[in-house]
């Protein structure tokens, strides 16, 4: 390679400035002793990614482990369940009663790496969860962004922070039998996730609270584009109307995870709903039997319009 740029530049230049055949050695020679430094240069550059790659993971996999409390095992509030059961803590199938979210770890995981693909692939844009109970999502998010010191993306977190409406069969009948709003289990007041947020040093101006009903805060939202929509949100309403306000601002290539899918008929019933009236047809990704996710394709043929609020199912 070097001989061959010699060859080019002894041809290429005008007889003159070449005093000599030996000058052209002597600069190949010199030449050829840079290759092995320039060599010895890039291997260090790629040792250093490798572990900077190394300790990014080590830091996002100790936070899944913590935000999940597998590491001091805290047994299950959910009604009826007791003890620490690992295999349900891994697909979300417990509340646990200390950690901070109740995803589980499969879906943490696949936050965790659709949120660096994000990142990776470069998808502009914020990213939000509906639906946040003790924050342990979107404190996983904003730990990804500080792992990848990126400081001009925000993590939305909207909640009523005081738990799930009562529904409202007239307008949603799917509804009309959901009793999540009784679950006091699920009333985490701002305070109380803003000290989580604390706790890891992760509470700061790249997250913005959203305190209210979906229905409320979400329409007038001026806020786009997205990276990445976590909808958790449990019931048809909160889904459907995190979907009509959000989804047309997600970024193509962006995605869209549901957390409910697999385990609440009203939320899957508002998925299907949707992507039917807007023509979305993206492949859907099972992670545990509950949670989904799809990818918002580059090129869409969605119809897509932030006009009202879904219909009723
Ligand atoms: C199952 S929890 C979310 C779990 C959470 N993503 C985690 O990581 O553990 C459901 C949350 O959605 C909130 N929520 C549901 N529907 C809502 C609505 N329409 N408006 C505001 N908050 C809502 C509840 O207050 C509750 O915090």
């Amino acid at each position: 390679m070097v001989s061959l740029s010699i060859c080019l530049i002894a041809l290429m230049a005008p007889k003159s400035t070449l005093r000599s055949l030996s000058l052209i050695r002597e600069i190949a020679t010199a030449l050829a002793r840079c290759v092995p430094a320039i060599d010895a240069l890039v291997r260090q550059r790629d040792n250093l990614l490798r572990e900077r790659h190394h300790q990014r993971e080590l830091y996002l996999d100790l936070l899944v482990k913590i935000l999940t409390n597998v590491i001091y095992g805290d047994p299950s509030m959910f009604p009826g369940q007791s003890g620490f059961d690992p295999k349900l803590r891994d697909i979300g199938g417990d509340w646990p009663s200390l950690g901070h979210t109740m995803v589980g770890v499969a879906r943490l995981k696949n936050l965790k790496q659709l949120t660096q693909r994000t990142i990776d692939e470069c998808i502009p844009g914020d990213y939000i969860e509906t639906g946040v109970w003790r924050g342990g999502c979107c404190i996983l998010i904003r730990g990804i962004l500080a792992a990848n010191a990126i400081a001009n993306r925000k993590v939305y977190v909207a909640d009523s922070f005081a738990g799930l409406p009562p529904p409202n069969p007239e307008r949603y009948p799917a509804d009309a039998d959901d009793t999540h709003y009784m679950a006091q289990q699920l009333a985490i007041s701002l305070e109380q996730v803003q000290a989580n947020f604390a706790k890891y040093g992760l509470l700061d101006d790249q997250v913005v609270f959203l305190r209210g009903l979906f229905q409320e805060t979400l329409p007038g939202l001026a806020v786009a584009p997205f990276a990445l929509l976590r909808l958790d949100g449990d019931m048809y309403e909160s889904t459907i109307v995190a979907l009509t306000n959000l989804y047309p601002r997600l970024s193509p290539g962006g995605f869209v995870i549901i957390d409910d899918y697999g385990t609440c008929e009203g939320c899957r019933t508002a998925v299907t709903d949707y992507r039917r009236d807007t023509g979305i047809s993206a492949e859907i990704h099972s992670i545990d039997g509950s949670g989904v996710w799809w990818q918002r394709p580059l090129r869409h043929r969605e119809s897509i319009s932030e006009s009202g609020a879904g219909k009723s199912a």
